[in-house]
């Protein structure tokens, strides 16, 4: 009887329903409009309408966020019921579409404490995790995985490259209550590991004991000369002499002369610089290795995943060319259940969208085609192809193909040095760093 109860309480337990602390999928017209405020900290925040863009799978499921205006920070953000994830999976998952084919911008998310003022959002606003692509050219091209640690921002050890073209992708971040977590880009894994390994939140396990120093004495030549062999006694190292057969002229004055020198000549005995032998050093220690000993600073930590009072999800980022498409959030405690969510929204419209991708390629390459043909090619085209010409004939005389490719800027630079997120720092890098660091 007692084991009918308990079987029954560890099927429960196996089978505990997934929290779902936020779900977003904008399929009720314009009602996201009462769930997302927008922040109100600056005048000129760019717009978000709700949209499938030009290149979706499903007119009605693909719609989302879409960022509308180029060269614009955007700034908006939704509210939840607050949650601790303590004890329990953290799973933040979007999908994000650059359809616009994006230059440079932020496609990433933020969480934050529930009391964070939401018409106040900004750059500067303190978040609990940023998690999501970036993008700046080619050099840039990103997940960010920063977690607030203690007040602090911690950017991710690992560098994960992001998806960089016009298809919808979907972003899991998954935070387990051991302190191990996973990121997946389309539902497959592309990094994970300890969060102790792959962020500095804690000072070194062992450290070099700074007591411990190289004995003086120490052999680290791992070969050396043979010191028991001897230069021969008739070994000669004189390369010239004076001509023996030489002798002094007959009609020399050394009082109006001076001494008289003999002419030299190669000696014929010389046998070039007498060198021992190289032998392995029988007293070769090695080489010296530091002893460690255990950090008396560092402080094991078992709750570096855990968060009080998460309550918002923000959008908060700054983009060159809009048009990218936020859709699919989910915020939950169980990875299994993400996916399978994943699986039944990206995974159903990822196919549909592929194939209208490349529907519109081949009619945009026939069109192109078409109107070359008829002498109708738009006057760009004509004068890229003068260009085109023009880097062939400096090609053939050794002289660089004219190119176009991203110059990264001063700030952007600054940026990338210090791994800061590019897009979302460009106004002002300094306070951009002290957000980030
Ligand atoms: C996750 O949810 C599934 C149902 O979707 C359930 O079977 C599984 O036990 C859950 N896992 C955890 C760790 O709660
Ligand atoms: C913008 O946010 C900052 C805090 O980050 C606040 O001090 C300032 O008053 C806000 N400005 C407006 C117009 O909301
Ligand atoms: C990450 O990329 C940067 C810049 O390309 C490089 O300097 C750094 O060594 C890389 N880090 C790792 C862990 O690969
Ligand atoms: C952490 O938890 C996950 C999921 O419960 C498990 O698969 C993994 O083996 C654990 N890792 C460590 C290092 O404990
Ligand atoms: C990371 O994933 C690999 C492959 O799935 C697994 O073997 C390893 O244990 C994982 N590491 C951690 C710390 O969870
Ligand atoms: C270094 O040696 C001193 C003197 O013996 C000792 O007091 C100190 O604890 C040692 N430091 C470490 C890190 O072992
Ligand atoms: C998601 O889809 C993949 C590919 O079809 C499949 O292997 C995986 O089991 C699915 N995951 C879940 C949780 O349904």
């Amino acid at each position: 009887m007692w084991w009918c109860l308990l079987m029954a309480a560890a099927l429960m337990a196996v089978s505990a329903d997934p929290l779902i602390y936020f779900r977003e999928q904008f399929e009720d017209g314009d009602e996201w409009q009462k769930r997302w405020t927008e922040s109100k900290n600056k005048s000129d925040f760019g717009k978000f309408h709700l949209s499938a863009g030009k290149l979706f799978g499903d007119p009605e499921k693909d719609k989302g966020l879409q960022t509308s205006q180029d060269g614009k920070f955007y700034s908006i953000s939704a509210k939840f019921e607050p949650f601790s994830n303590e004890g329990q999976t953290l799973v933040i998952q979007y999908t994000v579409q650059h359809e616009q084919g994006i230059d440079c911008g932020g496609g990433y998310v933020k969480l934050f404490p529930a009391d964070m003022n939401q018409e106040e959002l900004n750059g500067e606003s303190q978040y609990y995790i940023m998690f999501g692509p970036d993008i700046c050219g080619t050099i840039h091209e990103k997940v960010h995985v920063i977690f607030n640690y203690k007040g602090e921002n911690h950017l991710i050890k690992k560098n994960i490259t992001c998806k960089h073209d016009e298809l919808t992708h979907l972003y899991t971040l998954i935070i387990r209550p051991n302190n191990t977590y996973e990121v997946k880009i389309d539902n497959e894994n592309v990094e994970n590991g300890t969060l102790e390994d792959n962020w500095d939140f804690l000072p070194p396990r062992k450290i070099k004991d700074p007591n411990a120093t190289k004995p003086l004495d120490w052999d680290e030549r791992e070969q050396i000369e043979d010191p028991n062999e001897l230069r021969p006694e008739d070994w000669d190292e004189t390369e010239y002499i004076p001509d023996p057969e030489s002798h002094t002229p007959n009609d020399w004055d050394s009082s109006m002369d001076g001494e008289w020198e003999p002419p030299m000549i190669q000696n014929p005995k010389y046998k070039g610089i007498w060198k021992p032998k190289i032998i392995d050093n029988p007293n070769f220690q090695g080489e010296w290795i530091h002893p460690e000993i255990d950090n008396p600073d560092y402080m094991p930590d078992p709750n570096i995943y855990r968060y009080y009072n998460i309550g918002i999800i923000g959008l908060d980022l700054w983009q060159v060319k809009s048009g990218t498409i936020f859709d699919n959030f989910l915020i939950t405690n169980n990875e299994t259940f993400a996916e399978r969510i994943g699986n039944e929204t990206w995974g159903i419209t990822k196919d549909p969208e592929m194939k209208m991708k490349e529907k519109q390629d081949a009619e945009k390459e026939a069109k192109e085609a078409q109107e070359e043909k008829e002498g109708k090619a738009p006057k760009w085209k004509g004068l890229l192809k003068n260009i085109e010409k023009m880097g062939k004939i400096k090609n053939d005389n050794k002289a660089e193909i004219p190119k176009i490719k991203h110059e990264p800027q001063p700030t952007e630079k600054i940026i990338e040095n210090d791994e800061q997120p590019e897009a979302e720092t460009k106004e002002e890098t300094n306070t951009a760093a002290k957000d980030e660091l």
